[in-house]
Order: structure tokens, then C-alpha cells, then sequence
């Protein structure tokens, strides 16, 4: 076993282990992958300011993310087809975020269902919600989330339809996987994987299959996309849909200032800078330089979260120190999910946190809360977003 100690080291891992499909369905972003790129490559070109000779004690990374006390303000994002990473993965990466004390946010596209998740876990989890056509099914939906405890909905409103992803279709990515020739010849050397799956009766994308109707292909996320997320969801059925649950609700794929003002109209109780992590809109901007011209927008009417990029703690650290109340990992822990499974997703976990703890300190800082841009050193136009830089 390689020794692990950054991000990197547990992609690397987790590529080794997974079958191809979900491993690309995960390291890939829509069409030229540009804003995939663009969202890490960003975060590397802000420079950290050194500070020595200051009091380095009692360091703390403990704060709130949507009135929720996290042990550090990294969520786990909704990821699709988790439980395709490593068998149950769902569970496994909800019980690593609740040991380590962040939130875990539960995809519609899971294959565990919230039942399931609810049923391994003690405390609230988050439930991310896609807009789809069928009233009934999203009554339903709704109900279970509040049944199974969740308090807080995380509301995706950047994916309608599907950015194209090339690897995807040219790979068939399917949940399950067809067993075609070439899926079987790579599957053969998944050994790990294969065992974990053989041992589970979640391979099906749990929180739909049995429940919504009309869909040809029932193993197909493009599928289940194009027939029934709802392509007229405007800010109309934004708020209905807030009234109907009632609970905190955070809006995710917030990426201008005007949708931003919107978002905050409507009551939103945090948003989520963010490009659905450059697998929408490619060409759209990254989510760090976004970040600054929302926060001026309205970073005083609603808390600012982000997501997009984010590979190590430093990452955490430029995202707080610019604004960011809040930051969530999706593709980070999937790496460890895959890798090691639950054990993987808290050690990716430990990563992230012992980086923004050591970064901080060295920055000058003991405490999240005070981390600002005096901390950061921002190329010329980093937060114009009127231009690419
Ligand atoms: C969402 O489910 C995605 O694949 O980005």
C-alpha cells in the first residue's frame, strides 16, 4: 500500500481500484472540460501570506454552515452513483462525514436511498433535490427526506438537462454496468470492487427505481435526466418548493450576481457558488473567481458557500479567506471512497483538515472566523469576473 498523504495519492489509489466507468463518470467535467480545469487551476494562482512571531495556540476550525455546527466548514457534496464508487458508498461517506462532524449531503441520483442512509446513520443528514416533472414523485420525495430526519434540502438548480460528458457515453455508463465484453475485461481486474458489489443488493439508483414512473432505461443517469427533471423550473417553483418543505433549504449552482439576488429574494438560507464542478456549462467561469462579485452582491442577505476544485485544505483556506462561509468536497472524498472505502473518506477528510489547520497557523491565524483576504495574495482582475484572466 503506497503511503497516503495528500488528495492526489488517494486519486491515484482510486483509480486503480474502481472500474473505468465510474472513475471517469467522476474525473470528468462536460465537453473541452475547461471550467473542470479552470476550478483547480484557479485556486493555484492565489499566493498565501506569511506571518511569523504570532501566537500559534489553541488553534480552532470549528463554525456553522447553514445554522449546522461543523467540525471544520468543508460538507460532503451530492455526488451521483456513489454506491458505484464502493459498495454502499453512500452509507460509508455518510458515517465518515458524521464521525468527523460535517454535514453529508445525500444525492437524488444515489443508489442508497435515504432510507437506507437513515437507517446507518444517527444524526440529520442533507438531501439534495433535483427538480423533476412528476408533483406526486417530488411530494414523495420531500416526505421521505423529512421522514428520514433530514433538515436541511439542498436545492441543485444548474442541471435540467446534462452538459455533455464524452467519456460517459463513449464508456456506456450504466448503474449497474452492462456486462459488455469490454466493461467484463475491465471489471476483471476490479477484484475489490466486484467483491464489495457481490455482497451488496444496492446497485440500482435507490431513491428513484420503484418510485417514479415513465423512464426506457432505468440504469441510465441521461436517461432518468431527460425524462424527468423538469426543464421549466424557474424561481416560481423555486418558492413553492420552499414552502412545501418547510425546513432550511440551500440553492446549489449559483454562479452570477444577478441569480445570486434572486436566490436571496427568495428566502434561501445559504446558496452554493458553483458549476455543478465544470460538468455543466463548460466555458462557464470557475467557482473560486465567482466567488468575490456574489459575495459583494449579497453576501450580506444570505450565507456563501462554494464547491468547485477544491483538493486540499489550502483550497478550504483562499475560499474562507475571500468570503466563503462555507465549502463542500464532492470529487476529493470520492477519491478516498474509492480507494479505501469508508476509511478513505475519513482519511480524505483528515487531509483536508490537516492542511487548513497547518496553513492557517503559518498565515498568522488561530481561528476560521479570521481568515480574510489580508491573508491572500490575488493576481491582478482575480475577482473582475466581467474578464478571463
Ligand atoms: C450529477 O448527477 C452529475 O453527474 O453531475
Amino acid at each position: 500500500m503506497p503511503v497516503i498523504t495528500t488528495i492526489e495519492d488517494l486519486r491515484r489509489l482510486y483509480k486503480r481500484r474502481v472500474p473505468r466507468m465510474f472513475y471517469d463518470y467522476a474525473e470528468s467535467g462536460s465537453w473541452t472540460e475547461q471550467t473542470f480545469r479552470d476550478n483547480v487551476a484557479d485556486f493555484s494562482r492565489i499566493r498565501l501570506r506569511q506571518r511569523v512571531a504570532v501566537d500559534m495556540s489553541n488553534r480552532s476550525t470549528r463554525t456553522g454552515m447553514a445554522g449546522r455546527e461543523v467540525a471544520m466548514p468543508v460538507a460532503l457534496a451530492p455526488v451521483g452513483l456513489t454506491g458505484m464508487q464502493s459498495a454502499d458508498g453512500e452509507i460509508k461517506a455518510a458515517r465518515a462525514a458524521e464521525r468527523f462532524g460535517v454535514p453529508y449531503t445525500l444525492s437524488t441520483m444515489s443508489v442508497c436511498s435515504i432510507e437506507d442512509v437513515a437507517a446507518h446513520t444517527s444524526e440529520p443528514f442533507w438531501f439534495q433535490l433535483y427538480v423533476m416533472k412528476d408533483q406526486d414523485f417530488m411530494a414523495n420525495l420531500l416526505r421521505r427526506a423529512r421522514e428520514a430526519g433530514c433538515d436541511t434540502l439542498v436545492l441543485t438548480l444548474d442541471l435540467q438537462i446534462l452538459g455533455q460528458r464524452h467519456k460517459d457515453l463513449k464508456n456506456g455508463l450504466s448503474t449497474p454496468p452492462k456486462l459488455t465484453p469490454s466493461t467484463l475485461l475491465n471489471l476483471s481486474t476490479k477484484w475489490r470492487w466486484g467483491l464489495g458489489m457481490l455482497g451488496t443488493q444496492r446497485r440500482q439508483f435507490g431513491n428513484i427505481v420503484g418510485h417514479a414512473k415513465g423512464v426506457s432505461d432505468t440504469r441510465s443517469l441521461a436517461s432518468w435526466t431527460a425524462e424527468q427533471f423538469d426543464p421549466q423550473l424557474d424561481w416560481s417553483k423555486v418558492e413553492k418548493i420552499k414552502k412545501d418543505w418547510g425546513g432550511k433549504l440551500i440553492l446549489k449552482g449559483i454562479l452570477d450576481a444577478e441569480d445570486a439576488r434572486m436566490a436571496a429574494k427568495v428566502g434561501a438560507d445559504a446558496i452554493i457558488v458553483s458549476n455543478h464542478g465544470g460538468r455543466q456549462l463548460d466555458g462557464a467561469m470557475s467557482a473560486i473567481r465567482m466567488l468575490p462579485a456574489i459575495l459583494d452582491a449579497v453576501g450580506d442577505k444570505v450565507e456563501v458557500h462554494m464547491d468547485g476544485g477544491i483538493r486540499s485544505g489550502q483550497d478550504v483556506l483562499k475560499a474562507l479567506a475571500l468570503g466563503a462561509k462555507g465549502t463542500y468536497i464532492g470529487r476529493a472524498y470520492t477519491y478516498g471512497l474509492g480507494a479505501l472505502g469508508e476509511a478513505g473518506v475519513t482519511r480524505a477528510l483528515e487531509i483536508i483538515h490537516k492542511e487548513l489547520d497547518t496553513t492557517m497557523a503559518l498565515c498568522g491565524e488561530r481561528d476560521v472566523h479570521d481568515l480574510e483576504r489580508h491573508n491572500l495574495i490575488l493576481p491582478q482582475g482575480f475577482d473582475d469576473p466581467t474578464r478571463p484572466i
